[in-house]
């Protein structure tokens, strides 16, 4: 029994040691470091910022106005994905793709437009949350695939349906950008293999655009949206350049690059990358910022050493935009990140956003503020 006693007593020492039991080290409040909201620091480049968010943060008080209080663009996390806007039932009846609302999109859209919060639109054209069905016959699932030109029909359809909704619920002027495609491409420089190619082909990416610019108002730019961007840079500045019509006018404005990143990533390999992508005279974006602690499947804990790291991480990577942004080498005019708090992050096991769990400040929200002093240096 004392011998089980003193095997516990180290087992928990041992989990004490290995991070369980970090003890946090308490930062200073934000109205104590700057009277500027994160909002304000991108503004003064010219930039919006953004965030994520879905019904649980829109629903939520203290996190609902700490997005409004920071912000000022949002993406819905899931709530505009294809999965969640395309209604069966209506395809069915009506023989077309049919794009209905559901309430959690409405009743965040009425927030941002409450909140005066610009909006970008994610995303249309998807490998991944696209509900099977629209790719068979009577939209019913176990039926064969439709050919091309029923294929292309429906992501008229849906891309024509998706902008019509929008103006007929009175939020399409909240949009300023709008992602066509999001994760086409391969590392290796290959189209990724899915429905969409298998039905149309490999011009099914050149329709959306040009279905895209045919619906969407002048307002909205249309983007190109993708991840593991420091790899494919190559690949997607080619790709951006074939979407053209047949008189040579872009039907893209802007590539998003979601800047899903590591504090082990080569930080200047990166900006190499955008200085690539940017080179295509396309505006660009990242869409989708989070900094893991660690590399991808190797998350590190949240010690003070690790989130210093991560806070210069953040201040040299916006450092590096914001430079670039004011020297006129790159015409980015949105970042937005993917969350804003560790506690509500989809990798909330590599504590990649800006406040903890308890929605305190991080070193990295000082660092995306430029405040050299308190980002962990
Ligand atoms: C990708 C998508 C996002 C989201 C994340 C995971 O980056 O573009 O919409 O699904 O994965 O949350």
């Amino acid at each position: 029994m004392k011998k089980k006693i003193i095997i516990s007593i180290i087992c928990i020492f041992v989990l004490i040691l290995s991070g369980c039991g970090i003890e946090k080290v308490p930062m200073p409040a934000q109205n104590e470091v700057t009277d500027k909201a994160l909002k304000d620091v991108f503004s003064e480049h010219g930039l919006k910022i953004g965030t994520c968010v879905s019904q649980y943060v829109t629903g939520n008080r203290v996190m609902a106005d700490l997005v409004t209080g920071q912000f000022n663009s949002a993406t819905m996390e899931n709530a505009m994905k294809p999965d969640y806007i395309l209604s069966q039932e209506k395809s069915k009846s009506s023989g077309k793709l049919v794009v209905e609302y559901n309430q959690e999109a409405i009743s965040i859209l009425k927030w941002a437009k409450e909140n005066n919060l610009s909006m970008r639109g994610h995303t249309l054209i998807w490998y991944n949350q696209t509900p099977e069905w629209i790719f068979h016959e009577d939209f019913e699932m176990n039926g064969p695939f439709v050919g091309r030109e029923e294929m292309l029909d429906r992501m008229e359809s849906f891309i024509s349906g998706n902008f019509e909704e929008l103006k007929r619920l009175g939020y399409l002027d909240l949009f300023y950008a709008y992602d066509v495609i999001n994760e086409a491409w391969m590392e290796d420089g290959s189209i990724r293999q899915n429905h969409w190619t298998e039905i149309i082909g490999d011009d099914y990416l050149w329709f959306a655009f040009y279905y895209a610019d045919k619906y969407a108002p002048e307002t909205i730019d249309l983007y190109y949206n993708d991840y593991n961007e420091q790899y494919k840079a190559d690949t997607i500045a080619d790709f951006v350049r074939t979407l053209v019509d047949d008189d040579g006018r872009s039907l893209i404005d802007g590539i998003g690059l979601q800047g899903h990143l590591y504090t082990s990533d080569d930080l200047k390999g990166y900006l190499d990358a955008v200085d690539t992508l940017a080179e295509t005279g396309l505006k660009l974006q990242l869409t989708e910022v989070d900094v893991g602690l660690g590399k991808y499947q190797s998350p590190l804990s949240a010690t003070d050493e690790h989130l210093r790291e991560q806070g210069r991480f953040v201040y040299e990577l916006i450092n590096g935009l914001f430079e670039r942004v004011d020297s006129g080498k790159l015409n980015m005019d949105a970042i937005t990140f993917w969350g804003f708090s560790d506690g509500i992050s989809w990798r909330r096991e590599y504590s990649p956003q800006l406040y903890d769990a308890d929605l305190d400040p991080k070193y990295a929200l000082y660092g995306a503020m430029q405040i050299k002093e308190y980002a962990g240096y």
